[in-house]
């Protein structure tokens, strides 16, 4: 078993589970700073595994190519939260894993990520737990209004979750999850989104970005601004209410949690990711060190870099077929384009940031 005492030195390499646009990000800022990266992704055709040294395509739960992954790696971390947690033990036994099996597993699961969440003493939307028909009805009757009912498991980009508005809605929901567990949540009839992403050292020592404002569209990120329009007491209590969330998690490494900003002000957890996150790829152009070099350094047992930012910035992502237009979008801004073979409807094939001078430091 390695274990991690001292940074891992230039050279080194890190691993990164996932080859998605994440692990290619990620890859790229390692290799700034003279770190080798390993991907594992369970697909041979990964974006990442264009900018890697070295690459591994097999089964998210194969785990002999776990161990030579892990064998090959001075630390392994993700892009791509969703593996078994035997999987994730598996490695832990080899090599050091940030952040590690506890944080994954509380924020894997939608339910043990609120309940965690409220034991903090800090605001969600009121949610029930749902793994029967019976209980879906029974949870709609307690919410006492319309909701979302939410796979607890592997959602993302919206997939697994659907409004509902009458107890019959949240038990033929339920059951288009075939017997998945859920949770119900009422529905926040929110300001607007906002999330913070932020980074917590091997050493404990945190760092925050800048919370950007957040738009969705048919349930994909479409952009982040920042600054937003959160008050510096927003912003403040923001970074307050991720650090909390990255201590009690013993946390290593970059993650986001995803706010709704409610009418009367007040910041609700809507969820946690455990990794580098899409309102956070902004910092690449407006900060001096990205999210994706903070993630590598605190993985790596760096000092964490300067979060500050040096411009306004609004970062849109480039969806399915609007990457054909990449030459009128290379003349308006920062373009980041992932390599992806195919443009599909809903995928993000890329991202474009545009800056501004600085107005609210
Ligand atoms: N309880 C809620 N009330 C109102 N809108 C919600 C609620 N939960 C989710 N949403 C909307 O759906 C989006 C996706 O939900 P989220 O829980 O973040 O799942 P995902 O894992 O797909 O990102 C949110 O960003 C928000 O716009
Ligand atoms: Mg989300």
């Amino acid at each position: 078993m390695k274990t991690l005492n001292t940074p891992i030195p230039p050279g080194g390499t890190i691993g990164i589970i996932g080859g998605g646009q994440l692990g290619r990000m990620l890859a790229m800022a390692a290799a700034r700073l003279g770190m080798k990266t390993c991907i594992y992704n369970d697909a041979p055709d990964a974006p990442a595994f264009q900018v890697t040294d070295r690459s591994f395509a097999a089964p998210y739960d194969d785990l002999e190519k776990l161990a030579a992954f892990a064998d090959a790696c001075d630390a392994v971390t993700f892009e791509f939260e969703n593996l078994p947690a035997h999987a994730i033990a598996h490695l832990a036994d080899r090599v050091p894993v940030r952040p590690g099996a506890h944080a994954l597993a509380i924020t894997q699961d939608r339910l043990s990520e609120k309940t965690f969440v409220e034991r903090l003493g800090l605001k969600t939307a009121p949610f029930f737990d749902v793994t029967s028909a019976g209980q879906a009805r029974e949870a709609f009757a307690k919410l006492g209004g319309r909701g979302i009912i939410k796979t607890r498991r592997f959602g993302y980009d919206g997939k697994g979750q659907a409004k509902v508005a009458s107890a019959d809605e949240a038990v033929k929901a339920f059951e288009s999850f075939k017997g998945a567990p859920a949770i119900l949540e009422g529905f926040v009839d929110f300001e607007y989104e906002a999330s913070v992403v932020a980074a917590r050292g091997a050493d404990g020592a945190f760092a925050a970005y800048d919370p950007p404002a957040n738009e969705h569209e048919n349930h994909i990120l479409r952009r982040s601004t920042v600054p937003s329009p959160l008050s510096s007491a927003q912003v403040t209590g923001a970074k307050e209410i991720a650090q909390a969330i990255g201590k009690a998690l013993d946390y290593v490494g970059v993650f986001a949690v995803e706010l709704f900003v409610g009418k009367d002000g007040a910041l609700l957890v809507n969820e946690i990711a455990p990794r580098v996150h899409n309102t956070g790829h902004w910092t690449i152009e407006a900060c001096a060190c990205s999210q994706f070099e903070q993630h590598i350094r605190a993985v790596a047992g760096w000092p964490l870099g300067d979060p500050a930012r040096h411009a306004d910035a609004v970062m849109e992502n480039i969806i399915g077929a609007e990457v054909d237009a990449w030459e009128a979008l290379a003349k308006t801004g920062a373009l980041h384009l992932y390599g992806k073979a195919e443009s599909r409807l809903g995928r993000k094939m890329g991202h474009i940031t545009r800056l501004k001078p600085l107005t609210k430091p």
